[in-house]
Formats: C-alpha cells, sequence, structure tokens
C-alpha cells in the first residue's frame, strides 16, 4: 500500500549493491511512495550489474560514484540536480566498508593503511558527501539526509572491529554537519542505528549468525528487518519528521535498551 509520502520528492540513494541492501529496498519503497530518484554506487560495485535491474524497475538514472572522491561526488550531485529536473529533498548515504573486516585483522592488529581506507569510506566520505551537497546549493529547504549506523558506536561488539569507531565517527559528523545543514538552508541530517541484518555488508561480520540471533532474542519486537528500515527511512524522508535533525534514531526492536530478556536467561 502506498501513502504517496514522497510525491514529488526528488533525491539520491546510495549503496543498493543487490536485493538484499537496505538501499535497494529503500529505493523500491521510495518509488512507491511517490519519489524520483538517482542511485549511485562505487564503480567497482557496478561490475556486478544487478543495480541495473533496480534501475529499471524504478525508473531511475544510475551514476557511478566513488563516495571517497570529491571528484566524483561533485558530477554526481550537479548531474543528478539536471536528470530529476531540480534540487534534492532527500539522500540516503548507505555505505560500510572496513578492509580489516574483509582481510580477517584482528581489532588489536590493524593494518593502519586499512583503516584509513575503512574510516573514508564508512564515515568521511558522509562529510564529503554533504559538503558537496552544501557547496553546490543542491539540498531544497526541509530536505533530509540519512545515514545508516550500528550500536556498535556506543557499546563494544568485540567481532564488529573498526566498523565501531568508523560508526562513531559518522554519528558524530551526522551531529557536527546537521548543525551547520540546518542553519544555513533548514535541511536535516540523521543516522539510523539499524539492527544485524543479513546483507553482503553485514554478513561479513565474524560471526553474524550468532549475533543476529542473539539480537532477535534481545529484541522485545525482534530484530528489524531491512525492509524495516526502508519504511522507516522513507518517513524520515517524508514531510511528517521535519523537525527531527542531529539524531542517532535506534531501529532496533528495543535491543538498545534491553538488559537482558527472558529467551537470553533461560540459554544458561
Ligand atoms: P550492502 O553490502 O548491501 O551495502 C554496502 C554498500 O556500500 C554497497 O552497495 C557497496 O558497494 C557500497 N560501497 C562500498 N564502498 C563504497 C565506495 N567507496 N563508494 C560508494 N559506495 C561504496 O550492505 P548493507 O547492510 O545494506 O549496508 C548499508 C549500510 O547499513 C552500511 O552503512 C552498513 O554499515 C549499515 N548497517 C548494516 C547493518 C547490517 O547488519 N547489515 C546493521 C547496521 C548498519
Amino acid at each position: 500500500m502506498s501513502y504517496n509520502l514522497l510525491k514529488g520528492k526528488r533525491g539520491i540513494i546510495f549503496g543498493a549493491l543487490d536485493e538484499n541492501s537496505i538501499a535497494w529496498k529503500t529505493a523500491k519503497l521510495a518509488h512507491e511512495e511517490g519519489a524520483t530518484f538517482v542511485l549511485t554506487n562505487a564503480p567497482v560495485a557496478m561490475r556486478m550489474g544487478e543495480i541495473n535491474k533496480l534501475a529499471e524497475e524504478t525508473g531511475s538514472e544510475i551514476i557511478p560514484a566513488d563516495a571517497t572522491s570529491v571528484e566524483d561526488l561533485e558530477n554526481l550531485v550537479n548531474k543528478s540536480v539536471e536528470i530529476l529536473g531540480g534540487k534534492l529533498d532527500f539522500v540516503l548515504h548507505s555505505i560500510g566498508m572496513s578492509v580489516n573486516v574483509r582481510k580477517g585483522k584482528h581489532y588489536t592488529d590493524q593494518n593502519y593503511a586499512w583503516t584509513e581506507k575503512g574510516w573514508d569510506v564508512s564515515a568521511v566520505s558522509f562529510h564529503k558527501v554533504m559538503q558537496t551537497l552544501h557547496k553546490n546549493d543542491a539540498m531544497n529547504e526541509w530536505g533530509s539526509i540519512v545515514a545508516l549506523t550500528y550500536m556498535a558506536a556506543q557499546r563494544t561488539f568485540p567481532d564488529y572491529n573498526d566498523m565501531a569507531d568508523n560508526k562513531a565517527y559518522l554519528e558524530s559528523i551526522a551531529r557536527s554537519f546537521g548543525y551547520f545543514f540546518g542553519k544555513d538552508k533548514k535541511v536535516r541530517v540523521n543516522t539510523i542505528s539499524q539492527s544485524p541484518t543479513p546483507t553482503t555488508a553485514g554478513s561479513g561480520v565474524k560471526g553474524f549468525e550468532g549475533f543476529l540471533s542473539y539480537a532477535e532474542k534481545m529484541s522485545p519486537l525482534g530484530n528489524a528487518t531491512a525492509q524495516d528500515c526502508a519504511e522507516y527511512t522513507v518517513t524520515l524522508f517524508s514531510d511528517y519528521t521535519k523537525k527531527v535533525t542531529m539524531q542517532n534514531l535506534f531501529h532496533d526492536g528495543g535491543f538498545s535498551n534491553t538488559g537482558v530478556s527472558q529467551e537470553v536467561i533461560e540459554k544458561f
């Protein structure tokens, strides 16, 4: 069922890799809710070709951009405004990657070149996206920018490795840029702290299956799925959340405020 929540709104959606991606589900729902948008991903991710299917289904154009390259982002933002026929109302940053995680490097034995790459892709890219939007005056007033994060930014999950630090950095950028974007352009900036979700990025975390089941049993409402996350994100892009900004919003079925659940106690 569609509510036309995003009727006439224009945006950019980063990070739809395949149909499990949170960004993929968000793109499909944003389309159903009446939005038009440009899809983007890193040129290497495009080689898999999956994104073409999503572009067809949503009537979108694709513009490749490495989110760590300001040059690519300039091109993306300017072309998007041109293609969509006006300034933007929403942007989704759904990007994360740690080379240390990928290569199985322990948190206490990091390769710092990989650490830097990880924070550039996962955190600083969010600053670069917003700085490009801000400098080019590409957002409409009361627009909304969302990035996705995880609770390892606040509490320790040992296997989340340096992504925990990257997420803390990302959330801080949302608050800091949110101030200026709010003051200068009346644009809101938030992060959604999502439950563990079976996607390519999620499954890369060591012991992910156990992690997923534990969170499921600890959350009174159960884990939030990728589809649930798409639905929440669309509300943040809609006009019904205009004064929500500089927040880290937990979307996790209650996990973050649960000390222990009956199901978990019974395991002991
Ligand atoms: P995904 O693997 O489908 O999406 C990650 C995306 O980042 C991919 O599309 C990938 O191509 C893109 N990316 C990587 N490097 C890039 C670069 N240099 N430039 C542009 N794009 C680049 O996985 P998922 O889970 O949908 O991830 C989306 C976001 O949600 C990430 O920020 C992730 O950390 C976050 N998140 C995921 C959770 C999970 O358990 N899956 C839980 C909480 C947050």
